[in-house]
Formats: structure tokens, C-alpha cells, sequence
């Protein structure tokens, strides 16, 4: 496992936007797994600014979303969906036809989370997805005891992650909707390359768990250990409490690259 440490919110964020603009140079038409929530949000205004800049080309690219909340229109200013256009698709070249994000109002969620991962299948499987983190060491909303074989599906979001995201519901904390679709572990291990994103002190007990816990269903993100191209991307407070790697370190400017 690669651990990149930044010294900031900020750098972290462009660390990761050069690795999505790499994969997207690399292949046009490059399948990507997207996450929502606060840290994501530099790296989306990244990369918002290397299209409009620097031209980067969104136009092949497709674009899964990790997860949904069931009970929630689209145009829902707290849904997944709303924060995507608002902070990424409204403002690239991404085409409408190539975005998919399961459906929060569909009938059968059941229905709904196996076309889902259908779809995925259907694009050739995902070349690179881009996870968050919870302190729990969620993934999408894998929370823990999450079978590592999971696919996409309907699932309940755990106590702390309702109270966590209370804060993208300030009109009304408890309109946190209790379900969600979420891409599974199996779903998110079989993408060929995975970053994850981690700022603040409150995820590093999470990530100590990560890069140094048992790989263990109650820490769903230790399950990261296991695959062969992941990298994490911290900033320093995220990285807290993560013992030296053993196999030294790359040192940049402001950034320096642990091999575990
Ligand atoms: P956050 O959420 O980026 O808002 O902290 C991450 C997650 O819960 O996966």
C-alpha cells in the first residue's frame, strides 16, 4: 500500500486531481467510481480548474457514484446526485449519457442496485475509483460487518455516519435518510486502481487502522491491504498516527510517499 502524505488540505487535493487527470490523459474513456462528501470537495474544484484551464477532457470519460441515499430526489439539494453536478458535471465536459448514480426514488432498490452493478460490469469495470473514508473506516457506505464479497445493493447506514452527515442536512438533521445504495467491497476491489482521500485528525485513528489493523470486516477499509494498486492520499493530521513505514520514504516538496 502507497501513502502519500500532504502538508495541507489543499495539496492533498491537487496530489489527488493529478492521479484522476493522469488516468483520464491515459484513457479518454476511463471508467471512475466518485465519492461525495467534505473532503472530496477540493479535489473536484481541482479538477473543475484543470478543464477549464488546462483543458482536461471529460467528454468519454464514465462516471459511477459510490452511493445514493434511498428516499431522495435527484434534484434534493442533499442528494448525491445534486452534489455532483453542482460541484463536478455541471461544470466540465462530461457527457449526461456517461454519468450514472443509482437511483434514490427507484421501486425495487433491490432491482435498482444489481442493474447498477450491471452497468458497471457493462463499462468494462472501473479503472479507478476515489474513496473517502469514515471514521469507522467505511467505504461508500460499507459500514462495518460488511461482508467483503458484497456488490452493489440496498443497505442501512450506521449510527455514526447518520450523525456525521446531519451536517449536509442543516434545515433538518433528522432528514438523514437511514438507507442507501451503495457500491459493495467486492464491488470497489475489483476496480483496477483506488485512491482514497483523508484529511483532519478525526479520520486518523481510522487510517492507522487501515494502513496498520487486521484486515477485518469491523474495518472495512482494511480490507485496502489486499489490493494491489492503492494509494492514500492524507493530509498530515489524517496521518497522525500512522507509524513510520519500515520501507522509508520518497520525500517531495511538502509531500512525501510512504511504501507499506
Ligand atoms: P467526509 O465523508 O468526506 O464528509 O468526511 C467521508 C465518508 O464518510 O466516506
Amino acid at each position: 500500500m502507497k501513502v502519500i502524505v500532504a502538508d495541507d488540505y489543499g495539496m492533498m487535493s491537487k496530489e489527488a486531481a493529478e492521479i484522476v487527470a493522469a488516468e483520464i490523459r491515459k484513457k479518454p474513456d476511463c471508467v471512475l467510481a466518485l465519492p461525495t462528501g467534505g473532503t472530496p470537495l477540493g479535489l473536484y474544484a481541482e479538477l473543475v480548474r484543470m478543464h477549464k484551464e488546462e483543458g482536461l477532457d471529460f467528454s468519454c470519460v464514465f462516471a459511477f457514484n459510490l452511493d445514493e441515499y434511498i428516499g431522495l430526489p435527484e434534484d434534493h439539494e442533499s442528494s448525491y446526485n445534486f452534489y455532483m453536478h453542482d460541484r463536478l458535471f455541471n461544470h466540465v465536459n462530461i457527457s449526461r449519457d456517461r454519468i450514472r448514480i443509482p437511483c434514490g426514488l427507484a421501486e425495487d432498490p433491490e432491482e435498482e442496485a444489481a442493474a447498477y452493478e450491471w452497468a458497471i460490469k457493462r463499462a468494462g469495470g472501473i479503472d479507478l475509483a476515489v474513496l473517502g473514508i469514515g471514521r469507522n473506516g467505511h467505504i461508500g457506505f460499507n459500514e462495518p460487518r460488511t461482508e467483503f464479497g458484497s456488490l452493489t445493493r440496498p443497505i442501512y447506514l450506521a449510527k455514526r455516519t447518520i450523525e456525521a452527515n446531519a451536517r449536509f442536512f442543516q434545515e433538518n438533521p433528522d432528514a438523514v435518510p437511514r438507507r442507501a445504495i451503495s457500491m459493495g467491497i467486492r464491488t470497489i476491489m475489483n476496480s483496477r486502481k483506488i485512491i482514497l482521500l483523508a484529511s483532519g485528525v478525526e479520520k486518523s485513528h481510522a487510517v492507522n487502522q487501515t494502513v496498520h489493523g487486521p484486515v477485518t470486516e469491523m474495518v472495512p477499509s482494511s480490507v485496502l491491504q489486499l489490493h494491489p494498486d492503492c494509494t492514500l492520499i492524507l493530509d498530515k493530521d489524517a496521518a497522525s498516527e500512522l507509524e513510520p513505514s519500515p520501507n522509508g520514504f520518497i520525500p517531495g516538496p511538502g509531500i512525501k510517499t510512504m511504501v507499506y
